[in-house]
């Protein structure tokens, strides 16, 4: 049992009540028991890595964007054959924005009613301690304290805004392919602004600037304000499957990442596990699994995925509902190389929990990102009392002395949920330059 116990230190910390002292992640391990074998990281597609090209697309033509198209002479345009999605990709790129479009602003009152509040609040943490783990290094490195500039890409509504207040940043860029998203994520900001402008002797808060567009097609740089502009680091949370609809906006928006990212620079975020979605796939022997929380239903062939263009809905209870395509990481990690991207980091949530939690664990109280197992004072459970808790009854059980004590915990549905994403981080190399003037990446 791996479980851990947030009691130990944390006897001076006067924000920290005598309930939330004792917060473990019990289904976490339940959820690993039952995924201990996971097939090779590479199982995704029998073609060898160095192949990078959907399955049975032969030689492959030069990409002939122009304007402010992604544009790179070295994309070869992958012919729509049948490992690429067959829908019209700017059908998906609309359903997408619609989607996120037309999904309402829920309020503080509104959120901690759902079944996913825990969840949520969980995800949001591993957000803000992955964000904040990269901006240390970045200012680190720094020494003189010279302002750091940020790009957010697939912000959304602005969720991780307040990080970014904490981290001190001094400019932020946020893009996204809704509008209306945008158009919360600016009020938000806003509401910052006017809240800091209340606070006495408080900082300055940093600048933004917004761009509504399609991260996969359109080269952002030349929407930036300044397009010289160098960028410390670059986020992109929840949002980079979108790309892997094909090679071609896989490769755009990788290039939208690194293009403007100072050597020693990172990209960073979160994305679903594909490995672990193929092995849950395979394991049920079917095309849709899931439980009350999330499903899954992939429209591809389990056993012969395609590299790009493998579509799947993702259903979160309320969150998600749209398509998103699988990342096949090895494939990813390669891609990105080509645009001076050196893979640094990669964990599930589960080992990126386990490296944050003593770091991170003020933060996770007041967060709310566990829930509290038994039900404080009559509160409800988010989960099914017969369920969901056996791993936390039997943590208790056996490591506890029982009675009168309460853990923290995410209910066994969530953290099936939860366990299928993972945080990666890349960092910029330096580079030296070709004859022809193209940049040579030594990774
Ligand atoms: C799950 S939300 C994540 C939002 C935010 N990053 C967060 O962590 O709260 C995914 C976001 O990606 C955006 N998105 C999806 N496809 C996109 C694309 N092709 N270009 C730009 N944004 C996109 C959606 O509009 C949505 O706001």
């Amino acid at each position: 049992m791996t479980s851990i116990e947030f009691s130990e230190g944390l006897e001076n910390e006067t924000s920290t009540d005598d309930l939330e002292k004792t917060l473990v992640i019990v289904a976490a391990d339940a959820d690993k028991r039952n995924y201990e074998v996971i097939e090779k990281e590479d199982n995704l597609n029998d073609e060898k890595d160095e192949d990078i090209q959907p399955k049975s697309s032969k030689k492959l033509k030069i990409c002939d964007f122009k304007d402010e198209r992604c544009s790179n002479t070295s994309l070869r345009k992958a012919k729509p054959d049948e490992s690429v999605a067959h829908h019209s990709r700017e059908s998906y790129a609309n359903i997408v924005a619609t989607h996120y479009n037309s999904r309402l602003e829920k309020g503080l009152h509104e959120r901690s009613k759902s079944r996913l509040f825990y969840l949520r609040n969980f995800h949001n943490w591993i957000k803000s301690m992955l964000i904040n783990e990269y901006l240390v290094k970045i200012k680190d490195k720094k020494k003189n304290n010279s302002p750091i500039h940020v790009h957010d890409m697939c912000c959304g509504k602005g969720g991780d805004l307040l990080k970014w207040k904490k981290g001190s940043i001094h400019h932020l860029i946020c893009s996204d392919i809704a509008p209306v998203s945008l158009d919360h994520c600016k009020s938000r900001y806003r509401d910052m602004q006017n809240r800091i402008g209340h606070e006495r002797g408080s900082e300055s808060i940093f600048s933004v600037e917004y761009i509504a567009a399609d991260c996969t097609k359109i080269r952002l740089r030349e929407k930036y304000q300044d397009p010289s502009m160098k960028l410390d680091l670059v986020s992109c949370q929840f949002a980079f499957h979108y790309s892997f609809e094909s090679l071609k906006q896989a490769e755009c928006m990788l290039h939208n990442a690194a293009e403007c990212l100072s050597a020693g620079g990172y990209f960073i975020g979160t994305i679903l596990d594909s490995n672990h979605l193929l092995v849950r796939a395979r394991k049920k022997k079917s095309n849709r699994f899931g439980n009350g929380v999330y499903q899954v239903q992939m429209d591809f062939d389990i056993n012969k995925p395609p590299l790009f263009g493998a579509k799947y809905h993702f259903y979160l209870d309320g969150v998600v509902d749209c398509p998103e395509f699988l990342i096949h990481f090895p494939t990813f990690v390669k891609l990105a190389k080509k645009y001076g991207l050196k893979l640094i980091e990669k964990s599930n949530f589960y080992d990126f929990y386990e490296k944050m939690k003593i770091e991170g664990k003020q933060l996770m109280v007041n967060m709310k990102a566990l829930e509290t197992y038994p039900p404080y004072q009559g509160a409800s459970l988010v989960g099914d009392p017969k369920f969901d808790y056996e791993f936390a009854e039997e943590y208790i059980k056996n490591y506890t002395s029982g009675e009168g004590v309460y853990v923290g915990t995410l209910s066994k549905s969530e953290w099936e949920a939860s366990s299928i994403y993972l945080t990666f981080a890349f960092e910029k190399v330096k580079n030296s330059w070709a004859s022809d003037g193209t940049p040579i990446y030594e990774i």
